[in-house]
């Protein structure tokens, strides 16, 4: 057995026994893939963990920056009492038409806003919005623009929040110093403001499994 098929089998171990997805979010999935989005949500076993990391900061709000079809949003928006709020941002029209309809199914269209647009043009009118710091964000958008989200995350968050950002790894490019690549410019930049930024204490932890080698970075918000 191939090291790969072998993650795949622990994967769906986990998944059959610890993740409880459920019809919604396999619908949410399905929908997606119908639609022609590409198959890149989180995994159920990444989703649960997204859940339960709301869940802990005992998360109210959530910000979301890429949305794709609604997947990892059902799982946050979940953790969230029924008078929370989650805003995800997302570039496509086509891909947050799908989302909206994930949503909905789920039952979370009083929870779930999915606004439109380059992230950089919405987080900016967001924050003059002066919303309640968010609880909890997630960063899962264009890997280029990475360490400008983790920029607008520290402005759109208050102490004790919590910073998660997908993809840090991705096969292990996040080692390709030569800063060619865009989207490996954007995830290292992240990686290294985490690292020296006053305000945040962060990790990485690398994963294997359904979407391959990949790993999520993680950083709390300081005083
Ligand atoms: N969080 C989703 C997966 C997101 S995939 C899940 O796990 O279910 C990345 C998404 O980011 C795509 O839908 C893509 O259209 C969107 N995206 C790409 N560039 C963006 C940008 N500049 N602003 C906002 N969203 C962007
Ligand atoms: C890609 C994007 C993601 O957010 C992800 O989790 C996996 C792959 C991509 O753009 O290829
Ligand atoms: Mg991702």
């Amino acid at each position: 057995m191939s090291e790969s098929q072998l993650w795949d089998d622990v994967d769906a171990y986990f998944r059959a026994h610890l993740s409880s997805d459920d019809e919604v979010l396999r619908a949410a999935l399905r929908d997606s893939e119908a639609a022609g989005l590409p198959p890149i949500a989180v995994t159920a076993a990444q989703g649960k963990l997204l859940r339960l990391l709301a869940e802990i900061q005992g998360a109210r709000t959530v910000l979301e920056i890429g949305t794709l079809g609604g997947y990892s949003t059902i799982w946050m928006a979940r953790a969230l009492p029924a008078d929370g709020r989650l805003v995800s941002l997302e570039y496509s029209a086509r891909h947050a038409e799908v989302a909206v309809r994930n949503i909905a199914r789920a039952g979370l269209e009083q929870i779930v806003e999915v606004r439109v647009g380059p992230a950089l043009e919405s987080l900016p009118k967001l924050a003059d919005e002066n919303p309640a710091p968010f609880d909890l964000v997630f960063i899962d958008a264009d890997k280029a623009g990475t360490a400008r989200y983790v920029e607008w995350a520290l402005r759109l968050t208050s102490t004790g929040s919590l910073i998660v950002v997908d993809n840090v790894v991705r096969g292990g490019r996040v080692l390709d110093a030569d800063g060619a690549d865009p989207d490996v410019r954007g995830i290292r930049d992240a990686v290294e403001l985490i690292g020296r930024h006053p305000r945040l204490s962060g990790t990485a932890v690398q994963t294997v499994g359904g979407k391959g080698y990949d790993g999520f970075a993680l950083a709390r918000v300081l005083a």
